[in-house]
């Protein structure tokens, strides 16, 4: 197994805690804590008394209860816990996947949805979402990447880094053909609960059949990155067997505090979504009028879920932007060329309290 190195992660390792403004953040404002205890009397109480020994490797029964009810037709015993959804991904490829397969890829993507593949040895297909169609996917285009060996559609959406929202037609139809072909869905559903619009949220992969895998985590809409928590659900047992038994060889089992954390806030899952929402709208309000001001530089499309979209910058290099508005405001963007992607295009995120300062930063560069 050989992983290159995680170009978007290193960047961030280098500057997300040493600038002023994160403008491109990928999460949306986290919580303490204190705000988390204080949602139930007892709480804290409770949490003084937690065991530290060794968890169950699978997450406790009481937190996979939780995290069922984000879910219509899965049960405790089809979710597996892990340390973020990072290790989920980890896994789910080594535990689906061998150097025979073929695998097509919602592109562009978080580099680990692809990277993983590869260095098992898989043939990857880069199945391109299109910026003048929205961002979206084309699902007649999945039957051309399809080859004999393809062993697993991976999409995610709401999508980092465009924001894209997919159309419940389209969700299905992917589905189906996975169905259809015998191969496995991995849907990748990190930003689920953050659509702006109730009616416009998908129903999650795992609920569609034994074909799919659902990837969810308390970093994005809830902003708990911090918990490390993640999981996978599916009613495919053989899949799940095989990430269970390999999860005895990265972490185990998951760290006490943070189920014990994981499972009170995903009671009050609502309260931490709505607060996150109403900080996406407010930024938005301001986000539109500053697109609209400056039509000449940039352009982009308005996601409908998510706290991050993808702006094409005009008639300038995108590294030479980001560097020198790191340089002379200490704002920090992500240029898409962390992404492999070649059409000029940055991450903004907007899903943090203090963006309004970090955009004002931005406005006032743009005018210099
Ligand atoms: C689409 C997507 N999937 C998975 C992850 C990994 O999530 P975590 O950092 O919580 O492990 C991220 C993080 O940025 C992501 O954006």
């Amino acid at each position: 197994m050989q992983l290159p190195a995680f170009k978007l992660e290193r960047y961030f390792a280098q500057y997300e805690f040493k600038v002023q403004y994160v403008l491109c953040a990928s999460d949306c404002e986290s919580f303490s804590i204190q705000d988390l205890l204080a949602f139930e009397p007892d709480a804290a109480e409770r949490f003084q008394r937690h065991w530290l020994g060794y968890t169950q490797s699978q997450g406790s029964p009481s937190l996979q209860r939780e995290i069922c009810n984000l879910y219509d037709h899965i049960a405790p015993q089809q979710v597996l816990v892990h340390t973020g959804a990072e290790e989920a991904i980890f896994l789910f490829m080594h535990a689906a996947l061998d150097a025979a397969d073929h695998i097509i890829v919602h592109w562009p993507c978080y580099q680990s949805l692809f990277e993983v593949a590869r260095s098992i040895g898989c043939q990857v297909t880069l199945w391109q979402a299109r910026e003048a169609n929205g961002w979206s996917l084309d699902p007649a285009e999945l039957q051309q990447c399809l080859r004999p060996n393809t062993k697993a559609v991976i999409i995610n959406t709401p999508h980092n880094p465009t924001g894209y929202l997919m159309r419940p037609d389209a969700f299905h139809e992917i589905a189906r053909f996975c169905r259809d072909k015998g191969i496995i869905l991995f849907s990748d559903e990190v930003y689920r609960e953050s659509e702006y619009r109730r009616q416009d949220r998908l129903p999650a992969a795992c609920d569609l059949g034994a074909h799919t895998v659902s990837l969810g985590v308390l970093s994005k809409t809830y902003g708990l990155a911090g918990l490390r928590i993640g999981w996978i659900a599916t009613q495919n047992t053989e899949i799940y067997g095989r990430m269970a038994a390999l999860k005895d060889y990265t972490t185990i089992c998951n760290s006490a505090p943070s189920e014990f954390l994981a499972e009170l806030a995903l009671r009050h899952r609502q309260k931490l979504a709505v607060r996150n929402r109403k900080i996406i709208a407010d930024n938005l309000d301001l986000l539109d009028p500053f697109f609209a001001r400056h039509t000449e530089r940039l352009a982009w499309q308005r996601p409908r879920a998510g706290s991050i979209g993808f702006p094409h910058l005009i008639g300038q290099d995108v590294d030479d932007f980001c560097q020198n508005l790191l340089e002379n405001t200490g704002v920090l963007l992500l240029p898409g060329t962390l992404y492999a992607d070649q059409g000029n295009h940055f991450r903004i995120g907007f899903g943090r309290r203090n963006f309004p300062d970090g955009l004002a930063r931005l406005e006032e560069f743009l005018a210099s």
